[in-house]
């Protein structure tokens, strides 16, 4: 269905569009980028020049003139008429993204096929919005998209087979690992990932340890690229807060997705992680980091905890057919970057451990959020391995 030929039109040219328009028009097809705010449109024209010089100049393009040729910047939905795929990347409110549709929807042609980049909203929805629901899909790049390998291939309820086969094709040609993902509050990661704040978080706010102790047990003895307070304030809590939000509004208020109100105040309070300049730590000039406490016994008890949480996600997500078990490593560790699958640690340290260490919380709080996944309590009775 998609060839080299295809014309790729992208909806939004913030953060997540420009780099999903990069990373097409890298692999040769021509582009149409489109945002309805000229100036974010002009914005993303000069930092797309300016990234592809720089990637000419390390060897990584070899014409960046040629990479910029291919785009057509506009701010006319008339311009998408001969595309082939549409990816929308806009603001991530389900009653705008519909509304958009159903107006895209009348400026492509009959074999386009219309994508979704969302987060967390459900594509089935999306695709309600269109007359022809089954040429819609959800394609879930992960930021910065031109350097994350993962994209999240979702098939709305509607959606043709054989539109999601040809999606996985073409990711794959554009150098992407795609994993098939379920329309459930969101998708792999951003649901599996949702116990390294959260549990955190609790651990922080019972006073077991403080935020600099978390964050040094979770990369040095538990091999993570960051902390979860210093990655929440990177990705910044107006984002990583509602995400929780809506996953677990969208999960009927499942508590084992609770948000906190530590990070809530946050919030409330306008700080937002660095890019304010004070979230949970204070980046303000002169300001220097606490100090973790660097007790390893202390350490490896939160690594154990805040991991069983998350391999028990992972588990679960198997358990109710979100994907593959072999997606569900590839999701984390291309996605997010953690350092191993969570079904591979999960394997590494037996399911029996993870149960005892989930049964163990069970029974000291009773509280739903550490009920254990029955598939992970068969596995543990069977002494049987994940993957
Ligand atoms: N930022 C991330 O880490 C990330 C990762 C994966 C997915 N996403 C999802 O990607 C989408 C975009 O996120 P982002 O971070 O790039 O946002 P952003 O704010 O950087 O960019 C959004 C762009 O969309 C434009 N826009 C808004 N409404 C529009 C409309 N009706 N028509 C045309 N253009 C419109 C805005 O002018 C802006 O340029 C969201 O759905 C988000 O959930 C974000």
């Amino acid at each position: 269905m998609f060839s080299k030929d295809s014309i790729i039109g992208v909806i939004g040219s913030g953060a997540m569009g420009s780099g999903i328009a990069q990373v097409a028009a890298m692999a040769g097809h021509k582009v149409v980028l489109y945002d309805n705010n000229s100036a974010a449109l002009e914005k993303a024209q000069a930092s797309l020049k300016q990234t592809l010089a720089k990637l000419q100049e390390k060897g990584k393009v070899a014409s960046a003139d040629e990479v910029m040729g291919r785009f057509r910047f506009a701010s006319e939905l008339t311009a998408f008429a001969d595309c082939g795929l549409i990816i929308e990347a806009i603001i991530e409110n389900l009653d705008v993204k519909k509304k958009l549709f159903d107006i895209v929807e009348q400026a492509v042609s009959e074999t386009c096929v219309l994508a979704s980049n969302t987060s967390s909203l459900s594509i089935t929805s999306i695709a309600a919005a269109c007359k022809k629901p089954e040429r819609v899909m959800g394609l879930h790049f992960f930021n910065p998209a031109p350097l994350m390998a993962l994209v999240e291939v979702i098939p709305a309820v509607q959606s043709d087979a054989a539109l999601i086969d040809d999606a996985m094709k073409l990711m794959k040609e554009w150098g992407k690992v795609p994993v098939l993902a379920k329309d459930t509050p969101g998708f792999i990661v951003n649901r599996v990932a949702r116990p390294f704040y959260s549990e955190a978080i609790r651990i922080y706010e019972e006073g077991i340890a403080d935020m600099a102790t978390i964050d040094w047990a979770m990369t040095e003895l538990g091999g993570f690229r960051m902390g979860p307070f210093t990655l929440m304030d990177y990705i910044g809590h107006d984002v990583n807060y509602v995400v929780t939000e809506t996953v677990f509004q969208s999960f009927f208020y499942d508590p084992r997705y609770k948000p906190s109100f530590s990070q809530k105040r946050l919030l409330e309070a306008g700080w937002l992680g660095r890019k304010t300049g004070r979230g949970f730590y204070n980046y303000a000039e002169g300001m220097t980091m606490p100090e973790a406490t660097k007790d390893t016994t202390l350490g490896n008890v939160i690594v154990e905890r805040v991991v069983a949480m998350l391999i028990n996600e992972a588990v679960e997500a198997l358990h109710l057919r979100v994907a593959s078990a072999k997606d569900l490593d590839l999701a984390m560790t291309k996605g997010v970057n953690y350092p191993k699958g969570l079904l591979a640690w999960a394997d590494e340290w037996g399911a029996e451990k993870c149960l005892a260490i989930l049964d163990g919380l069970y029974n000291d709080y009773h509280e739903d959020r550490y009920r254990a996944s029955v598939l992970l309590r068969k596995k543990a009775l069977a002494k049987d391995t994940l993957l």
